[in-house]
């Protein structure tokens, strides 16, 4: 495999699973956009780490609620790269500005949501097809669970817009497939160094322990290098034949059935 002088964006890779990705694409040799929206040092920081690793690119700041600054940034990366081979869609808002149950959110908070996961990924889509060379990929980042159940009740909004954003990579997997262009989820699970490490210590101790106990089939919730791997995977040119696909790396955690958990199996 070699990916040695693409051009990829990241999208939120100041820091979290953003930056796992940004840093495993530099060590194949990717040039990478870091993109950040208010942690100027943190983004700086995966900067840093990705020279460290060989490669280079540049930081970009925009608030991907807001399509003249997604405009900007792909302005930016124009002026930088030419070209883009590699568009990796991970952006999200921190939890303040949408993390509310159905009723109590409010209609600033379920904006918050859909601008940043369904418009964001839509007018980057657009926009990131104009300047990619047929080939290319397109991944975004989701939580598709999230999309299709209904009890993680602070989430509604945010499983609303990443349904949205899964149906948004089908279109335009087919949209853009004549140009040999794919479009794929990754869906994480539980992830470390991400937001979900910075929830209440004893709240992510208990994740940590369920996941630890068997929900998750390999034992462990993910890092993000599981996830940059997984987009290492998307990006092989062996891999040009999947399209439209959303890729579970979650250890396994999704294919375990509620009704039937492990621990009323015995006997
Ligand atoms: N963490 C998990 O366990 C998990 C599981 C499944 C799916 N995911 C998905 O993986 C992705 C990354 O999650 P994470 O937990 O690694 O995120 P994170 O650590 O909270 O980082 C969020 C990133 O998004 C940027 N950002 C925040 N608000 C923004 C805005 N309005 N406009 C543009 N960028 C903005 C942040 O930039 P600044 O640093 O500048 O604030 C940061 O780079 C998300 O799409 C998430 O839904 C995560």
């Amino acid at each position: 495999m070699s990916l040695r002088g693409k051009r990829a964006l990241v999208t939120g890779s100041s820091r979290g699973i953003g930056r796992g990705i940004a840093l495993k694409l530099a060590e194949q040799g990717v040039k990478t956009a870091i993109h950040y929206y208010k942690q100027e040092e943190a983004a700086n920081e995966t900067l840093a780490q990705v020279r460290a690793r060989g490669s280079d690119g540049f930081v970009v700041q925009a608030d991907v609620t807001r399509p003249e600054e997604i405009q900007g940034m792909f302005d930016r990366v124009r002026r930088e790269f030419d070209k883009l081979d590699i568009l990796v869609s991970n952006a999200r808002p921190e939890l303040a500005a949408f993390y509310r149950p159905p009723m109590e959110l409010t209609l600033e908070q379920w904006n918050s949501a859909l601008d940043s996961q369904a418009q964001a990924f839509l007018l980057e889509a657009q926009t990131v097809a104009r300047m990619m060379p047929d080939g290319g990929r397109i991944i975004a980042i989701s939580y598709s669970p999230s999309g299709r159940t209904g009890s993680w009740q602070p989430w509604i909004a945010m499983g609303a817009a990443k349904a949205a954003m899964d149906a948004l990579a089908r279109y335009f997997a087919v949209a853009l497939g004549r140009r040999g262009i794919t479009v794929n989820v990754i869906s994480p699970g539980a992830t470390d160094d991400s937001v979900v490490s910075r929830l209440p210590t004893e709240v992510f101790q208990a994740i940590k322990t369920w996941h630890e106990s068997g929900w998750t089939p390999l034992g462990r919730i993910g890092t993000p290098e599981d996830i940059g791997n997984a987009v290492l995977l998307l990006c092989m040119e062996e891999a040009g034949f999947i399209t439209g696909q959303t890729l579970h790396v979650d250890g396994g955690a999704s294919i375990m059935d509620t009704v039937f958990p492990l621990g009323i199996q015995q006997g």
